[in-house]
């Protein structure tokens, strides 16, 4: 079906702010002599949002992870669907550098990253060049299938058992291709048990080795089943089914339901483009969803299972105190919210919000992290940090404080009901989004950065925003703080107006649509997104530095988004062009998206311009947002 609603967005996300406790203790584990660099077992699953991660659900995942780690609140999708996600880990890379924005052709898939020449330059080549032994078993990407397994082998691994295409999400017929050779058929095998058992012979084997491993394990639960039905699935129009569980969990849960909170299936539309048009669901809708969401807790049980013997196996083999354990999702998942059908594709939360947890040499047991923020790219990232490896191109990621060492905190806590407020540098995550919203068949396509920064502001308090920008020209505002679903856009009356209405728009008695100290907030966001949305290497993990003038740098980035709260720099804010799309169009195209960051608008401003009288900077400063050419 050809897409008729264009709909490209960009999309802000802010942090909370916070104030700091000071230390008492961090009880870490035993550092053991370490005879080599230590092993990185990373469990990738597929289409887990962060609300399923319940010790309830996932009692495994709880006692051999989170009471052993790190668990972080704010960890992020950098493109909410799998292949782009994927891309991002294997390459250390925002969407916007890589360019593999979809699933499938021109966009995505393995044949466009074979196409891009990304092969034999991953996450995999990087860590095997630093000396480790790579494995790799599951789901790689889409587009990676029986036909082009062989021809387009993947690099960078010892040994792999790819999951391939039509059968990656046929939980009952699976087909893997080992080592690159030719797909093999499982009729009547649960795909997630198979993994497991092969993940566990990849440790095995790896273990006979003096050399550290990084093993991968990625099975395709709680992604929507694709049943083969005997023929090949057409995934061109693939037809998804309620996940399929083995049959010794396919009973559980047999009254949970979706929480109802606020956004679920709400009386009032809310959102932007083709999202405000979805229709209210009746109840046989809702129980479908509710049995949707108990399928999506049943393909989870194998993977607890699977976390459970990937552990114990690690104690067998003598690695566990010498291995870090990573355990994620390449996006999120979203049934119900704002009326929608089971699916991803979008900002909200529900998509981008997957979980992150760690254990492993020096991580402090049962700590949950909810003050720095971070996402699949910096995860790829600290594993090359970990392992001592390195890109051989610029990437964009930061390492994540695994031990904590900027913490201060309070009380370890081994329920996740207390805050333990930490320190940290990183503030943001971004997330980006382009060509089709799969479910719906429209285009969509924004970019999400999430700020996170829980110390007070003063006269702010801790904030949480949620910012987005759509190439239709709407734009959503939301308060996580106040309003966490997502329910309420402060800037509904601004898109009411008009494509991307500038912010100070009045209404018709000339009182601002948006209060002035929202407006002032905005700025921000807009600006932060501005840099945001084609940064590259430091300038990701820095993007404060990069925008704020000379003389109001600080030195201590900690600061984040507060920094740029300051009253002196409204006006500059203020002038700054907007975040903008000339039209929607499918993939991303840059002719489209400008203007562009640059960052003499920051070098060339000084205090003075802040004052009315038009000083040399400011002429300056007006003379190269004109030869941008930017539209208002
Ligand atoms: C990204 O890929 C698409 C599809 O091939 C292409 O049309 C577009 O120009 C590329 N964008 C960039 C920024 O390279
Ligand atoms: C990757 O590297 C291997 C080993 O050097 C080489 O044989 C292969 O042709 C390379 N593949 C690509 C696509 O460059
Ligand atoms: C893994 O592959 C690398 C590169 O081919 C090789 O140097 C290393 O010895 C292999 N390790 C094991 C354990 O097979
Ligand atoms: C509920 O909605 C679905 C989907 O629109 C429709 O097929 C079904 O007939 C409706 N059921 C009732 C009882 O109205």
């Amino acid at each position: 079906m050809r897409p008729s609603i264009s709909t490209l967005a960009v999309v802000l996300l802010t942090g909370s702010f916070s104030s700091l406790c000071h230390a008492s203790e961090i009880q870490i584990q035993a550092d053991t002599e370490l005879q080599r660099k230590p092993n990185i077992v990373l469990i990738l699953t597929d289409d887990q949002d962060v609300g399923t991660l319940q010790r309830r659900f996932l009692p495994n995942i709880f006692d051999k992870l989170v009471d052993h780690g790190v668990s972080y609140d704010n960890f992020f999708a950098p493109v909410s669907v799998c292949c782009p996600s994927r891309v991002s880990l294997l390459r250390a890379q925002y969407a916007h550098n890589h360019n593999v924005t979809f699933v499938s052709r021109p966009w995505g898939g393995w044949e466009i990253f074979n196409e891009y020449n990304y092969v034999n330059h991953t996450l995999a080549d990087f860590v095997q060049n630093a000396g480790y032994s790579t494995w790799y078993t599951g789901k790689l990407m889409n587009g990676h299938t029986v036909d082009n397994c062989e021809r387009l082998p993947v690099s960078g691994f010892n040994s792999s058992d790819f999951l391939v295409d039509p059968y990656t999400y046929d939980y009952w017929n699976p087909a893997f291709s080992r080592d690159n050779g030719p797909a093999i058929l499982h009729p009547n095998t649960y795909s997630t048990d198979l993994v497991k058992e092969k993940a566990l012979k990849y440790l095995q084997q790896a273990s006979r080795s003096d050399q550290p491993f990084f093993l991968t394990v990625a099975p395709i639960g709680p992604h929507s089943w694709i049943t083969s039905n005997g023929r090949e699935p057409d995934l061109n129009h693939p037809h998804m089914e309620i996940p399929a569980a083995a049959p010794r969990h396919a009973t559980l849960f047999p009254t949970e339901q979706i929480p109802r909170t606020d956004s679920f299936n709400p009386d009032r539309a809310g959102g932007v483009s083709w999202v405000k048009h979805l229709p209210q669901a009746n109840a046989t809708v809702e129980a479908y969803w509710d049995e949707f969401y108990r399928g999506r807790l049943r393909a989870l049980q194998a993977i607890d299972e699977l976390v459970d013997a990937v552990v114990d196996q690690l104690d067998k083999i003598e690695q566990l105190d010498n291995t870090y354990i990573f355990y994620t999702s390449d996006n999120g998942y979203a049934i119900g919210s704002h009326r929608r059908q089971p699916g991803k594709t979008l900002g909200y939360e529900e998509d981008i919000h997957v979980p992150l947890i760690v254990r492993g040499p020096g991580v402090p047991l049962g700590l949950r992290d909810d003050v720095s923020s971070w996402g699949m790219v910096d995860l790829s990232k600290t594993i090359m940090k970990l392992t001592g490896a390195q890109a051989d191109y610029v990437d964009d990621g930061r390492q994540i404080d695994l031990h904590q060492e900027k913490a201060t905190m309070g009380d370890l806590v081994d329920t996740r009901s207390e805050i333990t407020p930490l320190t940290s540098n990183a503030k943001h995550a971004i997330s980006e989004y382009w060509v089709l919203g799969a479910e719906e068949g429209v285009f969509a396509a924004y970019r999400t950065v999430r700020v996170h920064h829980e110390t007070e502001i003063k006269g702010y308090g801790p904030l949480t925003y949620s910012y987005s920008v759509w190439c239709t020209g709407e734009r959503e505002l939301y308060n996580l703080k106040k309003d966490p679903h997502q329910i309420n856009n402060l800037l509904a009356s601004l898109n009411s107006v008009g494509r991307f209405a500038p912010f100070d728009t009045l209404d018709g008695e000339d009182r601002p649509l948006i209060d002035g100290e929202l407006q002032r907030i905005l700025h921000r966001l807009d600006a932060l997104m501005l840099v945001l949305k084609t940064c590259q290497g430091t300038i990701c993990a820095d993007p404060y530095s990069e925008l704020l003038p000379p003389r109001y740098q600080q030195s201590d980035h900690a600061t984040g988004f507060a920094a740029l709260l300051d009253r002196d720099l409204d006006k500059y804010f203020a002038r700054l062009p907007k975040v903008h799309f000339k039209e929607c169009a499918l993939g991303y195209h840059r002719a489209l998206e400008q203007p562009e960051w640059d960052s003499r608008w920051a070098t060339k401003w000084s205090s003075s311009s802040s004052s009315s009288s038009s000083s040399p900077e400011q002429s300056h400063l007006q003379v190269v947002l004109q030869s941008e050419n930017w539209e208002a």
